[in-house]
């Protein structure tokens, strides 16, 4: 990759802005001086912009401040100029109605802050479940050399003798709560315990399936993405990140050349192999269509059901992420499925990714496991059926077993409030029998694809001991959650998919091993529903809402806004203004 020859200082981007004998680069040279550097300090070398999700609202980075001068020691080492960047920070945990809703907010601040300021590289500080994607969505429209910086996840908590898992276990801690079986001072205490240092959720949920993946992308260094948010290696890796984003300024490396085809199988095959969070299919739908790569959704299950699971992570299995660092890694577990790699594809380490992970060690077998002794046989399985003719999404190796053909009476839910106002009412009456339906919760619906999709069970249920049902719905679920639910139905019921046609009592079948997903009322029936049904009412009339309610994709198509996917046009550099 690097055998690109090395550009002279002149054809650096950042040039464009410094060198010029004019009065626009007067400017521009006599406002860094403001700044205090001398010319020779910004003049002539790479502009290395390091793109910082951290603020005070987003604990999963709040090692970001420490970060940011270990990548700038790299920078400086390398013989680049760096310069920091705040842009917005996707914070899971404190966004409403969902992180997700801003996803392309991010991506449209990462792609045009990379175009219109004196950039030659970029280092893509991130980590919590939407910032990856976001980035990385951006860094490719923007196309300027760019390097991910994983933030880490948080280390392994220890309560009451066990391994806390955060997310998969608040859940399962929430529901022995609603069973009456963990007291209020239990709860308190937990809250104590579950998110035990900075670094994003250290499950196999969204955040370290993308930072994952990212690597498998070759859009990070070699085992970047497993190391622990807070332990000494992670700042050696973000020096190490940021020297090679001089590197990549020199030679010209973008995105476009690293996220290819062959990246988005080899990110596939590696989601399958960790048991990662669905919403990985979402981000590298909306990826691919920046990139203009070809990726149908039944290539997830076709490479799901040739990969099996080998990481055993919590939500799937047992472990956490830093058992999976001392396990060997992301390079340990791509070393297992060597033969399913395209390892001749380029990574931004300036090697091919069969050369990152070539003899790569796998020192717990129990946390890595071969092929032969897997966590589970399938990750996830996409359905079609005439109650999701563009597809939706099961993740079966968090489901049970015994719920994968299931056939019963559905108990549908218009919307979230209405979920929440009835599902304890003793009149809803839901039996294990039952399929809950939740409509309205999609793209538009939600609005922004919310993490409803692991509907609660109601009470009367959780203290009988029932611990799952099916559950269907347009609706996103957290990489931590688990269970029988089926997501991502699309057409969603929003814009008039056939969710939006169920009524209670239809029989629904669900059938993974067909994947199928049906309602078993007649066609005339069904036209008769689609033609007395209304739209939900719009709720933007002005604003980023509006923006997203009009121009979002549905969940087959990655939901990002249809104006930003590739058409094929290349966008002007400002510098031509
Ligand atoms: Fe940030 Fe889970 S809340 S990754």
């Amino acid at each position: 990759m690097l055998s690109r020859p090395r550009r002279r200082p002149d054809q650096l981007r950042s040039s464009r802005f410094f060198a010029p004998d004019d009065l626009r680069s007067f400017g521009h040279r006599s406002r860094q001086k403001q700044s205090g550097f001398a010319t020779e300090e910004f003049s002539g070398r790479p502009v290395v912009a390091i793109l910082n999700t951290g603020n005070d609202l987003i604990s999963c980075h709040a090692h970001f401040r420490q970060r940011v001068d270990d990548i700038r020691r790299g920078i400086w080492q390398a013989g680049g100029f760096p310069v920091e960047v705040p842009v917005l920070g996707l914070s899971e945990t404190f966004m409403k109605p969902t992180s997700m809703f801003y996803r392309n907010l991010l991506a449209m601040e990462t792609e045009e802050v990379l175009r219109a300021h004196p950039v030659d590289a970029a280092v893509l500080m991130g980590g919590c479940d939407k910032t990856v994607p976001a980035l990385l969505m951006g860094a490719l429209s923007a196309d300027v050399p760019s390097i991910v910086m994983p933030g880490g996840p948080m280390n392994r908590s220890r309560w009451r003798g066990r391994t806390l898992g955060s997310g998969s276990d608040v859940w399962r801690c929430w529901a022995d709560r609603q069973a009456g079986r963990l007291s209020c001072a239990d709860w308190s205490d937990l809250e104590d315990h579950i998110a035990p240092s900075a670094g994003h959720c250290m499950t196999m949920g969204t955040a370290s399936t993308m930072t994952s993946l990212a690597e498998a992308m070759g859009m990070c260094l070699p085992g970047a993405a497993s190391i622990p948010a807070v332990h000494a290696a992670h700042a050696r890796m973000a020096a190490a990140t940021g020297r090679q984003a001089v590197e990549l300024a020199w030679h010209d490396v973008r995105p476009s050349q690293i996220l290819t085809e062959a990246a988005f199988d080899n990110a596939i095959a590696v989601l399958m192999a960790l048991g990662g969070s669905t919403n990985a299919i979402v981000h590298l739908l909306a990826l691919a269509g920046r990139a203009g790569v070809p990726l149908p959704l039944e290539k997830f299950d076709a490479v799901s059901h040739d990969i099996p699971v080998l990481a055993n992570l919590q939500p799937a299995g047992t472990y956490v992420m830093e058992d999976f660092f001392e396990a060997g890694g992301l390079p340990g577990l791509m070393a297992r499925i060597r033969d399913r790699l395209h390892t001749d594809a380029v990574t931004v380490a300036g090697q091919s990714l069969g050369q990152a992970v070539a003899e790569a060690p796998v020192y717990d077998e129990d946390v890595i496991r071969l092929p032969d002794s897997p966590v589970a046989r399938h990750s996830l399985a996409v359905l079609r059926g005439n109650l999701c003719p563009d597809g939706a999404i099961i993740k079966t190796a968090a489901a049970s077993d015994h719920l994968l053909q299931h056939t019963g009476p559905a108990i549908v839910f218009s919307d979230y409030a209405d979920l929440k106002k009835r599902l304890d009412d003793p009149r809803t009456q839901i039996t294990p029998d039952h399929v809950m339906v939740l409509q309205n919760a999609g793209p538009v619906g939600g609005p922004g694809f919310p993490e409803w999709g692991m509907l609660p069970l109601p009470k009367s249920l959780l203290e009988q001991g029932i611990r799952d049902l099916v559950r269907i719905s347009d609706a996103r679920m957290s990489g931590t959650s688990f269970g029988t639910c089926v997501l991502h139905v699309a057409p969603e019921a929003a814009v008039g998919g056939p969710l939006a046609l169920v009524r209670d009592g239809d029989r629904i079948c669900l059938d993974v091993p067909a994947r199928r997903l049906d309602v078993q009322v007649d066609e005339a029936e069904l036209t008769r529903r689609r033609h007395a049904w209304q739209p939900p009412p719009k709720r933007f009339s002005r604003g980023y809402g509006r923006l997203l309610e009009t121009e979002i994709t549905q969940a087959c198509d990655g939901c990002d806004f249809r104006f930003l996917e590739a058409d094929g046009s290349v966008t002007p550099d400002p510098d031509i203004f």
